[in-house]
Protein backbone atom coordinates (compact mmCIF):
# COMPACT_ATOMS: atom_id res chain seq x y z
CA UNK A 1 0.00 0.00 0.00
CA UNK A 2 1.17 3.58 -0.91
CA UNK A 3 1.12 5.95 2.47
CA UNK A 4 -1.82 8.14 3.10
CA UNK A 5 -0.96 11.82 3.98
CA UNK A 6 -3.60 14.78 4.16
CA UNK A 7 -2.49 18.45 2.85
CA UNK A 8 -2.21 21.00 5.48
CA UNK A 9 -1.14 23.43 3.38
CA UNK A 10 -1.29 24.71 -0.29
CA UNK A 11 2.34 26.27 -0.89
CA UNK A 12 2.50 27.45 -4.68
CA UNK A 13 2.21 25.69 -8.16
CA UNK A 14 4.73 24.50 -9.85
CA UNK A 15 4.43 26.27 -13.16
CA UNK A 16 7.10 24.23 -15.17
CA UNK A 17 4.57 21.40 -15.23
CA UNK A 18 1.83 21.04 -18.02
CA UNK A 19 -0.51 19.47 -15.68
CA UNK A 20 -0.18 22.40 -13.49
CA UNK A 21 1.15 20.15 -10.70
CA UNK A 22 1.08 22.09 -6.62
CA UNK A 23 3.18 22.14 -4.06
CA UNK A 24 1.96 20.88 -0.68
CA UNK A 25 2.43 20.53 3.18
CA UNK A 26 1.26 17.50 4.38
CA UNK A 27 0.12 16.51 7.76
CA UNK A 28 3.52 14.36 8.45
CA UNK A 29 5.37 17.82 7.83
CA UNK A 30 6.59 16.52 4.13
CA UNK A 31 6.76 18.62 1.32
CA UNK A 32 4.70 16.99 -1.86
CA UNK A 33 4.44 17.66 -5.39
CA UNK A 34 0.38 17.08 -5.79
CA UNK A 35 -0.39 16.14 -9.12
CA UNK A 36 -4.19 16.76 -9.47
CA UNK A 37 -6.76 13.93 -10.03
CA UNK A 38 -8.87 16.44 -11.97
CA UNK A 39 -6.00 18.03 -14.26
CA UNK A 40 -6.97 17.02 -18.20
CA UNK A 41 -5.10 14.27 -18.36
CA UNK A 42 -7.23 12.47 -16.08
CA UNK A 43 -6.92 9.74 -12.94
CA UNK A 44 -5.16 7.71 -15.57
CA UNK A 45 -2.16 9.54 -15.74
CA UNK A 46 -1.87 9.28 -11.93
CA UNK A 47 -2.56 5.99 -12.52
CA UNK A 48 0.45 5.29 -14.95
CA UNK A 49 2.54 7.34 -12.12
CA UNK A 50 2.14 4.84 -9.70
CA UNK A 51 2.22 1.37 -12.24
CA UNK A 52 5.40 2.93 -13.90
CA UNK A 53 6.94 4.83 -10.88
CA UNK A 54 6.70 1.72 -8.52
CA UNK A 55 8.19 -0.69 -11.38
CA UNK A 56 11.27 1.67 -11.51
CA UNK A 57 11.42 0.79 -7.47
CA UNK A 58 11.71 -2.71 -8.40
CA UNK A 59 14.56 -1.98 -10.74
CA UNK A 60 16.94 0.09 -7.83
CA UNK A 61 15.94 3.17 -10.27
CA UNK A 62 15.91 6.59 -8.12
CA UNK A 63 12.21 8.00 -7.82
CA UNK A 64 10.71 9.55 -4.97
CA UNK A 65 8.57 8.41 -2.62
CA UNK A 66 4.77 8.16 -3.84
CA UNK A 67 1.70 8.51 -1.92
CA UNK A 68 -2.05 8.96 -1.92
CA UNK A 69 -2.81 12.92 -0.88
CA UNK A 70 -5.64 13.72 0.66
CA UNK A 71 -7.01 17.23 -0.42
CA UNK A 72 -9.61 19.62 0.81
CA UNK A 73 -10.23 21.99 -1.50
CA UNK A 74 -10.75 24.80 1.33
CA UNK A 75 -6.84 24.84 1.63
CA UNK A 76 -6.25 26.38 -2.03
CA UNK A 77 -9.04 29.57 -1.12
CA UNK A 78 -6.42 32.09 -1.36
CA UNK A 79 -5.15 30.87 -4.89
CA UNK A 80 -5.37 33.71 -7.27
CA UNK A 81 -5.43 31.52 -10.92
CA UNK A 82 -8.89 30.32 -11.65
CA UNK A 83 -7.18 27.85 -13.69
CA UNK A 84 -6.02 26.18 -10.60
CA UNK A 85 -8.20 26.98 -8.35
CA UNK A 86 -10.78 25.20 -11.22
CA UNK A 87 -8.40 21.76 -10.38
CA UNK A 88 -8.17 22.40 -6.55
CA UNK A 89 -12.02 22.09 -6.43
CA UNK A 90 -12.16 18.77 -9.31
CA UNK A 91 -9.93 17.25 -7.24
CA UNK A 92 -11.47 16.69 -3.77
CA UNK A 93 -10.11 14.16 -1.85
CA UNK A 94 -7.22 11.48 -3.16
CA UNK A 95 -4.42 12.86 -5.48
CA UNK A 96 -1.12 11.37 -6.19
CA UNK A 97 1.94 13.16 -3.85
CA UNK A 98 5.55 12.82 -4.96
CA UNK A 99 8.04 13.51 -2.53
CA UNK A 100 9.22 17.21 -3.19
CA UNK A 101 13.76 17.15 -3.55
CA UNK A 102 14.42 20.36 -2.22
CA UNK A 103 16.97 22.24 -4.14
CA UNK A 104 17.25 19.45 -6.90
CA UNK A 105 18.30 20.67 -10.54
CA UNK A 106 17.02 20.07 -13.77
CA UNK A 107 19.10 17.24 -15.82
CA UNK A 108 22.22 18.85 -17.82
CA UNK A 109 23.40 16.66 -20.51
CA UNK A 110 26.89 17.72 -20.10
CA UNK A 111 26.75 15.80 -16.93
CA UNK A 112 25.18 12.28 -18.14
CA UNK A 113 24.95 9.92 -15.45
CA UNK A 114 27.40 6.50 -15.14
CA UNK A 115 25.94 4.64 -18.89
CA UNK A 116 24.80 1.36 -17.06
CA UNK A 117 21.97 3.83 -15.27
CA UNK A 118 21.45 5.19 -18.44
CA UNK A 119 20.88 2.08 -20.20
CA UNK A 120 18.88 1.21 -17.34
CA UNK A 121 16.25 4.17 -17.96
CA UNK A 122 16.01 4.00 -21.38
CA UNK A 123 15.10 0.20 -20.88
CA UNK A 124 12.48 1.10 -18.24
CA UNK A 125 11.09 3.85 -20.65
CA UNK A 126 10.61 1.44 -23.50
CA UNK A 127 8.78 -1.16 -21.53
CA UNK A 128 6.91 1.45 -19.77
CA UNK A 129 6.49 3.47 -23.26
CA UNK A 130 7.14 6.28 -21.60
CA UNK A 131 7.30 9.08 -24.62
CA UNK A 132 8.46 11.98 -22.00
CA UNK A 133 11.59 11.46 -21.26
CA UNK A 134 13.43 13.83 -24.61
CA UNK A 135 16.12 16.52 -24.36
CA UNK A 136 12.80 18.93 -24.96
CA UNK A 137 11.41 17.58 -21.71
CA UNK A 138 13.84 15.06 -19.67
CA UNK A 139 12.24 14.52 -16.78
CA UNK A 140 14.95 14.46 -14.74
CA UNK A 141 16.10 15.72 -12.11
CA UNK A 142 19.93 15.82 -10.35
CA UNK A 143 19.97 16.05 -6.28
CA UNK A 144 22.89 15.70 -3.94
CA UNK A 145 24.65 15.10 -6.84
CA UNK A 146 22.46 11.58 -8.03
CA UNK A 147 19.84 10.91 -11.13
CA UNK A 148 16.09 11.07 -9.94
CA UNK A 149 13.10 9.84 -12.20
CA UNK A 150 9.92 11.97 -12.36
CA UNK A 151 6.72 12.63 -14.11
CA UNK A 152 5.70 8.81 -15.58
CA UNK A 153 2.01 10.56 -15.97
CA UNK A 154 2.53 10.02 -20.26
CA UNK A 155 3.39 6.22 -20.23
CA UNK A 156 1.42 3.43 -20.56
CA UNK A 157 -0.73 5.28 -22.93
CA UNK A 158 -2.11 2.71 -24.68
CA UNK A 159 -4.94 2.78 -22.01
CA UNK A 160 -6.22 6.10 -22.92
CA UNK A 161 -7.23 4.10 -26.21
CA UNK A 162 -9.35 1.04 -27.31
CA UNK A 163 -7.91 -2.81 -26.09
CA UNK A 164 -4.67 -2.21 -24.60
CA UNK A 165 -3.65 -5.51 -24.11
CA UNK A 166 -3.74 -5.88 -27.47
CA UNK A 167 -0.82 -3.23 -28.44
CA UNK A 168 1.10 -5.05 -25.26
CA UNK A 169 3.89 -6.43 -27.06
CA UNK A 170 4.87 -4.02 -29.58
CA UNK A 171 7.68 -2.24 -30.40
CA UNK A 172 8.43 1.45 -29.09
CA UNK A 173 10.01 3.30 -31.80
CA UNK A 174 9.62 7.04 -30.00
CA UNK A 175 13.07 5.77 -27.70
CA UNK A 176 15.08 7.01 -31.04
CA UNK A 177 14.21 10.40 -28.78
CA UNK A 178 15.06 9.38 -25.38
CA UNK A 179 17.65 11.97 -23.67
CA UNK A 180 19.89 9.31 -22.23
CA UNK A 181 20.41 7.23 -25.01
CA UNK A 182 23.48 8.99 -26.70
CA UNK A 183 25.06 8.00 -22.95
CA UNK A 184 23.66 5.19 -22.68
CA UNK A 185 25.69 1.55 -22.40
CA UNK A 186 24.17 -1.91 -23.71
CA UNK A 187 20.22 -2.28 -23.73
CA UNK A 188 20.26 -5.68 -24.18
CA UNK A 189 22.63 -6.17 -21.42
CA UNK A 190 20.23 -4.05 -19.31
CA UNK A 191 17.40 -6.17 -20.53
CA UNK A 192 19.45 -8.66 -18.49
CA UNK A 193 20.33 -7.36 -15.77
CA UNK A 194 16.21 -6.07 -15.37
CA UNK A 195 13.85 -8.07 -17.09
CA UNK A 196 13.39 -10.66 -14.09
CA UNK A 197 13.50 -7.98 -11.42
CA UNK A 198 10.34 -6.31 -12.28
CA UNK A 199 7.08 -7.15 -10.52
CA UNK A 200 3.94 -5.66 -12.22
CA UNK A 201 1.41 -7.28 -10.10
CA UNK A 202 3.10 -5.46 -7.32
CA UNK A 203 3.01 -2.10 -8.90
CA UNK A 204 -0.29 -2.15 -10.50
CA UNK A 205 -2.25 -3.42 -6.99
CA UNK A 206 -1.34 -0.02 -5.45
CA UNK A 207 -3.57 1.88 -7.77
CA UNK A 208 -6.55 2.90 -6.52
CA UNK A 209 -9.63 1.21 -8.07
CA UNK A 210 -12.12 4.27 -8.67
CA UNK A 211 -9.00 5.68 -11.25
CA UNK A 212 -8.51 3.38 -13.17
CA UNK A 213 -8.43 -1.43 -13.41
CA UNK A 214 -4.71 -1.40 -11.68
CA UNK A 215 -4.72 -5.11 -12.99
CA UNK A 216 -4.96 -4.36 -16.46
CA UNK A 217 -2.08 -2.46 -15.96
CA UNK A 218 -0.20 -5.67 -14.69
CA UNK A 219 -1.59 -7.56 -17.12
CA UNK A 220 -0.48 -5.31 -19.81
CA UNK A 221 3.15 -5.16 -18.45
CA UNK A 222 3.19 -9.18 -18.11
CA UNK A 223 2.74 -9.83 -21.53
CA UNK A 224 5.67 -6.98 -22.48
CA UNK A 225 7.89 -8.72 -20.31
CA UNK A 226 7.38 -12.17 -22.08
CA UNK A 227 10.31 -13.27 -24.92
CA UNK A 228 11.02 -12.33 -26.77
CA UNK A 229 10.99 -8.53 -26.27
CA UNK A 230 10.72 -7.06 -29.30
CA UNK A 231 10.64 -3.36 -27.78
CA UNK A 232 13.85 -3.86 -26.17
CA UNK A 233 15.74 -4.11 -28.80
CA UNK A 234 17.31 -0.52 -29.11
N1 LIG B 1 9.56 15.48 -6.72
C1 LIG B 1 9.96 16.65 -7.21
N2 LIG B 1 10.91 17.39 -6.57
C2 LIG B 1 11.30 18.59 -7.06
N3 LIG B 1 10.78 19.16 -8.17
C3 LIG B 1 9.85 18.48 -8.85
C4 LIG B 1 9.39 17.20 -8.41
N4 LIG B 1 8.43 16.77 -9.26
C5 LIG B 1 8.31 17.74 -10.19
N5 LIG B 1 9.15 18.76 -9.96
C6 LIG B 1 9.30 20.00 -10.77
O1 LIG B 1 8.04 20.31 -11.33
C7 LIG B 1 8.09 20.20 -12.76
C8 LIG B 1 6.78 19.61 -13.25
O2 LIG B 1 6.58 18.32 -12.71
P1 LIG B 1 6.11 17.13 -13.63
O3 LIG B 1 7.05 16.97 -14.77
O4 LIG B 1 5.90 15.94 -12.76
O5 LIG B 1 4.71 17.70 -14.11
P2 LIG B 1 3.86 17.52 -15.45
O6 LIG B 1 2.76 18.49 -15.38
O7 LIG B 1 3.54 16.09 -15.63
O8 LIG B 1 4.91 18.01 -16.51
P3 LIG B 1 5.02 17.93 -18.08
O9 LIG B 1 4.95 19.35 -18.49
O10 LIG B 1 6.38 17.33 -18.24
O11 LIG B 1 3.93 17.05 -18.59
C9 LIG B 1 9.32 19.33 -13.04
O12 LIG B 1 9.86 19.57 -14.30
C10 LIG B 1 10.25 19.76 -11.92
O13 LIG B 1 10.88 20.98 -12.23
MG1 LIG C 1 7.31 16.83 -16.62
Amino acid sequence: MLRTVTATRYVTPLREGGSLPGLVEADDDGLYVLKFRGAGQGPKALAAEIVAGELARDLGLPVPELVLLELDPALGAAEPDPEIQELIQASAGINLGVDFLPGSLPYDPTDPPDADLAADVVWLDALITNVDRTPRNPNLLRWHGNLWLIDHGASLYAFHGPDPLSRARGAFPPIRDHVLLPAASSVAAADERLAGRADPARAASLVPEEWADGSAYGEFLTQRLDAPRVWADV
